[in-house]
């Protein structure tokens, strides 16, 4: 019998250091000899990244309801054609992003309705619930300061202030009881800090991921908290 590989997700608003602590991940298990699916949301399939395309130009002027049917497309490809075979073969998928952003930008930030959303997305992921999802938090203005010093703003990142306050107060949210017992799609949730350098939040990352799955994540000889 084949056991299912571990899926998961990183989460968080823009600038949080979502993708950073995705890439990190994945070289920190590629350096310890695992194999790791790691793919980001939206996009990750060819169909996909043409759908992000569209989601992510900053010309672009989309209908909330549009926005929430495309990201769940991309979805619906990512989990068919790489996520479902990956996990099935009992590989380990690192997601950058995944359904609660969802909830968080279309449901709280967009105002779309909470039980359309879980319906055309239990259609695009056919109920796959992730294993964990570590919510990467950080203060607002420090967010903005690491998006601002990467460059070029896209479609999203130009939203108001008001837009990114709903967005953290969504992800807030996100991490009580209550709130996971009546989403219980999005799995449990975990919080990491994720202030401090790229080193010390991947280091955070391990140690939770470590206490659940210490055959992939525990530290391998010449391999210390320093290095990860
Ligand atoms: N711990 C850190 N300290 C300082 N800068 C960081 C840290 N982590 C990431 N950064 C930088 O901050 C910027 C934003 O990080 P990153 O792109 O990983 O965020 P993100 O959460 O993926 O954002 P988005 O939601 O927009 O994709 C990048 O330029 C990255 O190099
Ligand atoms: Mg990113």
């Amino acid at each position: 019998m084949s056991i299912r590989g571990p899926l998961v997700v990183l989460e968080g608003g823009e600038g949080v250091g979502k993708t950073t602590q995705w890439e990190r991940l994945r070289e920190w298990l590629r350096a310890s000899g695992q194999t790791v699916l790691a793919l980001r949301e939206p996009g990750g399939t060819p169909p996909g990244d043409t759908i992000r395309t569209l989601l992510l130009d900053p010309v672009g002027a989309l209908a909330p309801e549009t926005e929430a049917l495309l990201f769940a497309a991309s979805r619906a490809e990512l989990l068919t054609r790489a996520v479902r075979p990956a996990l099935a073969q009992g590989t380990l998928v690192l997601l950058d992003r995944y359904l609660l952003s969802t909830y968080v930008y279309q449901g709280v930030a967009r105002g779309l309705n909470t039980d359309a959303l879980r319906a055309i997305n239990q259609f695009a992921t056919g109920g796959l619930v992730p294993d964990l999802t570590l919510l990467l938090s950080l203060p607002l203005d420090e967010a903005q300061r690491r998006t601002k010093a990467r460059g070029a703003p896209d479609r999203l990142e130009q939203e108001p202030d008001g837009f990114h306050a709903r967005v953290a107060a969504g992800f807030s949210e996100a991490l009580t009881a209550e709130w996971q017992q009546t989403h219980s799609e999005c799995g449990p949730i975990v919080l990491v800090d994720a202030s401090g350098t790229r080193e010390e939040v991947t280091a955070r990352c391990i140690d939770i991921l470590a206490s659940r799955w210490p055959e992939h994540f525990a530290r391998p000889a010449g391999i210390t908290s320093q290095t990860a």
